[in-house]
Order: structure tokens, then sequence, then C-alpha cells
């Protein structure tokens, strides 16, 4: 069952360029099954209406603090004891200025001053506006009288200019709501991974790729959401649709899954490499189709960079787990792969035409760590996926309890 059903989130939106956004965010919480009421200050409804936020959200929306056909059954006190949890996204830097000096001059204010439930912010703003010492001071406030904050992400802004203050999407938003509210063993932990395969273009229409289908991989990140952690996963080009709760980046190239990794390892508790990376990449990549002029043909492959060992090496290096897809020896060669790519865990996959392992729905695994090693045999790959994410959630327990 999707961890958002029933819950009664309550949404308020304010006056930023990032509420269009809010439409996209209602419309995925509720298809996870989630009760959602949108508050809109006076601001925010001249960026978005509140007809098509009463459309997307099967509730009419609330605007007036003093509306009579509510006020009578105290409306803002109605609503503050209603909600599971406040998510104010877009926050504005005026209405975090609002919350944090106490204001009650309009409704979204006054039942977050009324509320017992959780606060959270998106904040959304010019960046110059994020870095301002006034919004600073608001931030560090509001923080320290448990208001959480999440985000801005950084990157270019609807007023032309870069840095932070860029609302996070809404699948990303999502995704810490679902992990917000899961009970499980990984409860807010942060967890990077990659799956599928890579495609390695040699010219506007062919590419070398692999057999990877990103089942295992997106078996792994539903799992690892069912076990309360934040996920995100960087995704070859696969045709597979996201597990709810999870924050999706797709790429195409070893170069693009590199980078994506590298942009989001920070501050990442464990990463999980189990795409099928091309080891090598053509070292041109013609602008045309190329032409069959010839019998033979001669393409020079230069070698990509090892994503999984370049996170493994990193100076505050997250929790690490690799895959091995082997056609012989599986565990002899996987081991080899854990010592040399110094990670904490590596799972050892038999492939090929007979065994699998590829695109099937069943797999099974050999879980090596130093010291121990635990088969996990042949299932589908949903189930394996949990057992696999319950041995890492322990390891990974007891590397922190040690
Ligand atoms: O996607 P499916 O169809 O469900 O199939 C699942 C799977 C077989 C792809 C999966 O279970 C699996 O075994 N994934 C790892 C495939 C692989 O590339 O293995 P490898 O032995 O070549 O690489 C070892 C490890 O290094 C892997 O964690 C890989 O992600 C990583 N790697 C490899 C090369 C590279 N340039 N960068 C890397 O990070």
């Amino acid at each position: 069952m999707n961890v958002l059903a029933g819950k009664k989130l309550l949404l308020g939106v304010t006056g930023g360029i990032a509420a269009y956004k809010s439409v996209e965010l209602v419309r995925l919480l509720r298809k996870s099954a989630a009760e959602v009421q949108v508050v809109l200050t006076g601001a925010a409804s001249q960026f978005v209406t509140p007809m098509t936020l009463q459309a997307v959200s099967g509730r009419p929306v609330r605007q007036d603090l003093f509306d009579p056909a509510h006020e009578a059954a105290m409306g803002h006190i109605e609503l503050a004891r209603w909600a599971d949890l406040v998510l104010v996204a877009p926050a504005s830097a005026s209405f975090m200025a609002r919350l944090a000096n106490g204001f009650a001059d309009n409704l979204l204010s006054t039942l977050c001053l009324a509320t017992a439930a959780p606060i959270v912010l998106a904040p959304a703003m010019n960046q110059q506006m994020w870095q301002n010492a006034a919004t600073r001071d608001n931030a560090s406030l509001l923080v320290r009288r448990g208001v959480e904050l999440w985000g801005p992400a950084s990157g270019d802004q609807a007023c032309g200019e870069v840095g932070p203050g860029r609302m996070l999407e809404p699948e990303a938003l999502l995704s810490q709501l679902c992990s917000r509210f899961t009970q499980g063993p990984l409860a807010g932990v942060r967890v990077l991974l990659t799956a599928g395969p890579t495609r390695e273009p040699l010219d506007p229409v062919r590419f070398i790729g692999n057999r990877s289908s990103g089942k295992m991989g997106f078996a792994l990140a539903r799992a690892f959401t069912g076990a309360g952690a934040r996920v995100e996963l960087i995704a070859g080009p696969v045709t597979l649709d996201t597990p709810a709760g999870v924050e999706r980046v797709d790429v195409e190239t070893a170069g693009e899954m590199e980078q994506a990794v590298m942009a989001r390892v920070k501050g990442c508790d464990i990463f999980v490499g189990c795409a099928a990376v091309a080891d090598y990449r053509p070292d041109a990549v013609a602008d045309q189709k190329i032409k069959k002029n010839s019998d033979r043909m001669e393409i020079r492959l230069v070698r990509n960079a090892d994503i999984l060992a370049g996170v493994a090496a990193l100076p505050d290096a997250p929790f690490t787990v690799g895959f091995a897809a082997e056609t012989q020896d599986p565990e002899e060669y996987a081991e080899k792969k854990r010592i040399a790519k110094r990670v904490n865990m590596i799972a050892a996959n038999l492939v090929g035409a007979r065994q699998g392992g590829f695109e099937r729905d069943e797999n099974a695994l050999t879980l090596i760590w130093d010291g121990g090693r635990e088969q996990l045999p042949m299932t589908d790959k949903v189930s394996l996926a949990e057992k696999l994410v319950s041995l890492i959630a322990e390891h990974y327990e007891n590397r922190h309890s040690a």
C-alpha cells in the first residue's frame, strides 16, 4: 500500500512563479491516494487559479481567513486540526518572514500558528533573496523551532539568474513526503541508486548497449522506499514506471550517469550501483549516420570512468554496494571486484543466455561482504530486492552502531 494513502496533507501555496508546479504536486499526491486540501494566499492566486487546484485536488480551495462559510466553525482551527502535515510549496521569502515573526494575517500563516502538525517549507525565490541576511535569519529561526526546510535546489531561475532558490521538483517533494511518513529500518536514510543499461552512441542512430532492463534496480528502488528510505534513482534508458515516492533522473550514457551520480552523492547515506554501465565508449561519435563503405570496420573504444569505484573513493563515501554481473565463477570475480573497488558489499549475479539475470523477472544473487556472504536463491526480482535491502539495512546499521 502507498504510504501516503489516506494521509491528510494541507498544501499551502504562496506567491511565486514556482506556484505553477503545485498543480503537478497535487496531482502526484492524489495519485498516491493522499487527501489534499489546498490553501492559497492572495499572491499565489496571481500565479495559479483556485479553479485549477480545486480540479486536481477534488476539494474547494481555501483562501480567506474571514470566510463566513467556514469561520463560524473557525476555519483556520478546523484546517489546523485536520492536517497530518502542512507543506508550504512554494514558500516565498515573504511567507517565511511572516511565519518567523508569528504573523496571523492570512489563512495560511494563521493556521500554521494554530496547528500541532509538522510544518514543512519548500522555499522558492530569487537566489539573492534566499542569500539575503534577513531570509537566512528567518530560515535558521524556523528550523530551530522545528519547521523543516526541504530545499531549495540550485540552478537556473525563472528570473534568468543562477543559484540557490529553486523549489524542489514535485517528484522530489513527493519522495520526501513518502520517506517522512514511512516507518522502517531505513526511515530518513538517503539512498542513491543506479539502474538499467547505458547507451554509448556511435552515430545519431546507433549505440553500444547491453541487455539490462532496469527491473532489478527499479525493484530495489521500490524496496528501499518501502524500508523508509528517501530514494534517488539514476536510470539508464528503460521502459519502466517510476516506483511511487522515488525521485528519478533519466540519463543515457555512462558519462551522463557519472555526472548525475556525482552531482547527488554528497549527503547520501547509501549508494547502490545496480546499473550495467558500459566500460568503454566509442572514441569518436560521428555527426551523421555511418555509411557501409567497406567489408570491415573498426571502432576505437576508450575507457569510461568507474562510477562505483569513484563513489567508494570519496572522502565522505556513503555505504557503498556494487553488483557484479558475471558469466562464470560469479562469487570469485565479485569478491575481486569488491576488494578492487573498495565497496562495502557486492551482489554477485550470474548472467548469460541460460542463467538469466538480465531482462527476466526472476534473479538469484550472492551478497558478499568482508568476512561473510549470503545466498539469495532464485525468486522474483521484487521479493529478491526486499531481501537484499533488509540485508543492506542490517549491515548499514551495524556499521553505524559499531
Ligand atoms: O536490469 P535487469 O535486466 O533487471 O538486470 C539486472 C542486472 C543483471 C543488470 C544487475 O543485477 C547487475 O548485475 N548489475 C551490474 C551489471 C554490471 O555492470 O556489472 P559489472 O560487473 O560490469 O560492474 C561491476 C559494478 O561496477 C556494478 O555495480 C556497476 O554498476 C559498476 N560500474 C561498472 C562500470 C562502470 N564504468 N562504472 C560502474 O559503476
